[in-house]
């Protein structure tokens, strides 16, 4: 039976507030793995991305993944991944080999790029141009292209979008 099901996809894509809203229709668990590696680092993102390098923070996420994975799911999860998880080979081939459930969201990259901008509360280090957004984003999507579902976000009406995924996932929403 699906208890853990991954959220991947662009920076800016909905991961975060589409899997609260997924977790909460669901009646199961949200978790960021972003807030888990600040939580393990006791450091924001974008201070460990400046204080150590983009290395270092790929090492934390890593080891914050297998974390996750070790965990059991009895009551369901929802796990948002940051935007380059899924895109590293070893994150992939972790998820693969514990046959979990993936759904890449995905919205053209004007809009990815407007939301982001919208969101200046989320510091994002590779967020840089747009220019260098779209670029990332184009050598990024056969990765997330990867996922096992991929669910439209463009026009993003956040619980819409959730219920769509929790269609296409087969699951039942509570009422
Ligand atoms: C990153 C995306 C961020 C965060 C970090 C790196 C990326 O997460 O993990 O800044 O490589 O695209 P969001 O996709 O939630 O912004």
């Amino acid at each position: 039976m699906l208890r853990l099901v991954f959220l991947v996809g662009f920076m800016g894509a909905g991961k975060s507030s589409v899997g609260r809203a997924l977790a909460r229709q669901l009646g199961w668990k949200f978790e960021d793995l972003d807030e888990r590696i600040v939580s393990r680092e006791q450091r924001p993102v974008e201070q460990i991305f400046r204080d150590s390098g983009e290395s270092e923070f790929r090492r934390a996420e890593h080891s914050a993944l297998r974390a996750v994975l070790s965990e059991p799911d009895a009551g369901g999860r929802i796990v948002a991944l940051g935007g380059g998880a899924f895109v590293q080979a070893e994150n992939a081939a972790l998820l693969a080999q514990a046959s979990a459930m993936t759904v890449f969201l995905d919205a053209p990259v004007e809009v990815l790029f407007r939301r982001c901008l919208q969101e200046q509360q989320v510091e994002r280090p590779l967020r840089k141009s747009e220019e260098e957004f779209r670029k990332l984003y184009l050598a990024r999507r056969p990765h997330y292209s990867k996922a096992a579902l991929r669910v439209e976000t463009g026009d993003l009406d956040v619980d819409a979008v959730a219920g769509q995924v929790a269609r296409a996932l087969g699951l039942q929403v509570s009422d």
